[in-house]
């Protein structure tokens, strides 16, 4: 069984990445062949098109996020993103966005990949590195280390990093969140509440890490619709699956 295909979202709160997770998520189901004849390569091609040509749909598709995505992981967001964890050291909130990635490797993405599935996950440790490393100046070598302490150094096959303009995110972000709390009533400000200076650590930090491994990294900038957005995605998604069934 080959191993599986992880692929990251990545961006500013507010950059539009779980509308493009969804729609991303949505567009390699429908690509996916019914009936998988491995035999049969042209009749695959010509049914499936060129993502799905590299993409048996028996193995099957797991869509999961950062902070949350397990039992755990979801206690472990609540405490970091309610704006009521006030005075939360840095350190004691990179430690936990790690054992919420810790936990959620062992329970539910490794398995995948084992299986030889497709991981979606929204952020992965360039959150890490972005928010605590940039964001709260705590530097990319202890993430880094500690990733690979944590997290056995499991990299992403495929990062996509959406770069909108600052601005266009942080007002995005903002509202938002207060209209989700209006309705739900539960509250996930708190780094919302942040000041641009700290986003701006961010937004830089994360630009240092695409210059880093353009390899892994697929960016994605400027003020873009929802529809460029997910063909250079689909584009890039489409390619690297292609790449990987040659190799792998
Ligand atoms: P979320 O509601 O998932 O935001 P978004 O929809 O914008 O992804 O909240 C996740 C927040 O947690 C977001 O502000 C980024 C922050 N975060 C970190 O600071 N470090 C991390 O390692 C991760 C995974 C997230």
């Amino acid at each position: 069984m080959p191993r599986g295909f992880l692929i990251t979202l990545e961006g500013l709160d507010g950059s539009g990445k779980t509308t493009q997770i969804k729609r991303l998520a949505a567009w390699l189901k429908k690509r996916s062949p019914a009936d998988p004849r491995p035999e049969d390569p042209g009749a695959r091609l010509s049914r499936q098109g060129l993502a799905s040509e590299t993409w048996d749909s028996r193995r099957g598709l797991v869509l999961t996020r950062q902070p949350g995505g397990t039992a755990t992981g979801d206690r472990i967001r609540a405490l970091l993103l309610d704006s009521r964890s006030t005075a939360l050291a840095p350190m004691a909130e990179m430690a936990l966005m790690f054992a919420d990635r810790a936990q959620a490797i062992a329970e539910v993405i490794q398995p995948a990949l084992d299986q030889g599935k497709i991981v979606l996950c929204d952020r992965f440790t360039d959150s890490t590195e972005a928010y605590q490393g940039g964001g709260r100046e705590l530097g990319s070598e202890p993430v880094l280390e500690l990733h690979r302490l944590l997290c056995a150094n499991l990299q992403p096959d495929l990062t996509l990093l959406l770069l909108p303009s600052l601005e266009a995110s942080l007002d995005r972000a903002r509202r938002r969140n207060e209209s989700a709390s209006a309705k739900t009533g539960q509250d996930e400000g708190r780094f919302e509440l942040e000041q641009d200076a700290f986003y701006s650590r961010v937004w830089l930090k994360y630009r240092e890490i695409a210059a880093r491994e353009p390899h892994r990294i697929v960016l994605i900038e400027g003020d873009l619709t929802i529809d460029e957005v997910h063909e250079k995605i689909a584009a890039a998604v489409s390619e690297r699956l292609l790449t990987a069934s040659r190799t792998g």
